[in-house]
């Protein structure tokens, strides 16, 4: 049965009570992205971004999935063949919905990264300047997210998922950052049907089969209701 390729953005938290980035009153119209999502950014105050992540984070664990996770998650589960989720989000909420092996390729608030040895753990809630590696005890742990500038994760395992995919649905995203936004071409170069649900077109819409207007929480369950009908 055909595989579906799923990658979401901001926008699918939105409903969540989490910011977007480029939203009116976004997340970039309050914070300069040089100065928290950039390693130079975190080079020249490591404070400042501890405090924009800490913030994040904080607001993250209170949030609740909304019926647009859980309906992905129950296409997941339901659809019989693969449905692979890839998100640009650092929330947990796909997790939260019922969603397994989420792929998040701008890495998590949930994790820390050792600038130094690479090492790998779960934050606590709250990070500060100097905080040692677990492993090699260096005062250079940084939020486990990657930065403007870095090599998102599982580059190659997507790029494998968009190869196979019959379809693909690109959700909440604004189509702006690079190499998310290419994915719809990668998807229709191998012969997906593309589909974009989305509050407003994303700079990218032209290039979907389908354009789905309005909010997550309303488009995605109907979407899987239809997906689901047409088995
Ligand atoms: N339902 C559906 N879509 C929504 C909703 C909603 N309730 N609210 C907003 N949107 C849409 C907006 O129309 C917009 O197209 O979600 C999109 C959010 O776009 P961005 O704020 O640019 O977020 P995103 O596309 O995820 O950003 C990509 O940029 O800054 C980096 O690493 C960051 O992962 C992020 C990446």
């Amino acid at each position: 049965m055909e595989k579906i390729v799923i990658l979401t953005g901001a926008g699918i938290s939105a409903e969540s009570g989490l910011g977007t980035f480029r939203d009116e009153g976004g997340l970039w119209a309050q914070h300069r992205i040089e100065d928290v999502a950039t390693p130079e950014g975190f080079a020249r105050d490591p404070q400042l971004v501890h405090g924009f992540y800490n913030a994040r984070r904080a607001q993250a664990a209170k949030a609740q999935p909304n019926e647009a996770h859980e309906a992905i998650a129950r296409l997941q589960r339901d659809w019989p063949g693969e449905v692979v989720i890839v998100t640009q989000n650092v929330d947990s909420l796909h997790e939260g919905g019922g969603a397994r092996d989420v792929i998040h390729m701008h890495g998590t608030l949930a994790g820390a990264l050792c600038a130094a040895c690479n090492h790998h753990w779960t934050a606590p809630p709250e990070m500060a300047v100097g905080e040692p590696c677990p492993a090699c005890a260096a005062p250079t742990a940084r939020p486990d997210v990657v930065w403007f500038g870095e090599m998102p994760y599982h580059m190659d395992d997507i790029y494998d998922h968009l190869a196979g995919a019959r379809l693909f649905a690109a959700i909440g995203t604004s189509g702006q950052v690079y190499p998310a936004a290419a994915f719809v071409h990668e998807a229709a170069m191998a012969g997906a049907r593309t589909v974009e649900l989305n509050l407003a077109p994303s700079t990218g819409a032209s290039s979907f089969d389908e354009v789905i207007l309005g909010p997550a929480t309303e488009t995605v369950p109907r979407w899987v209701d239809r997906l689901m009908g047409q088995r």
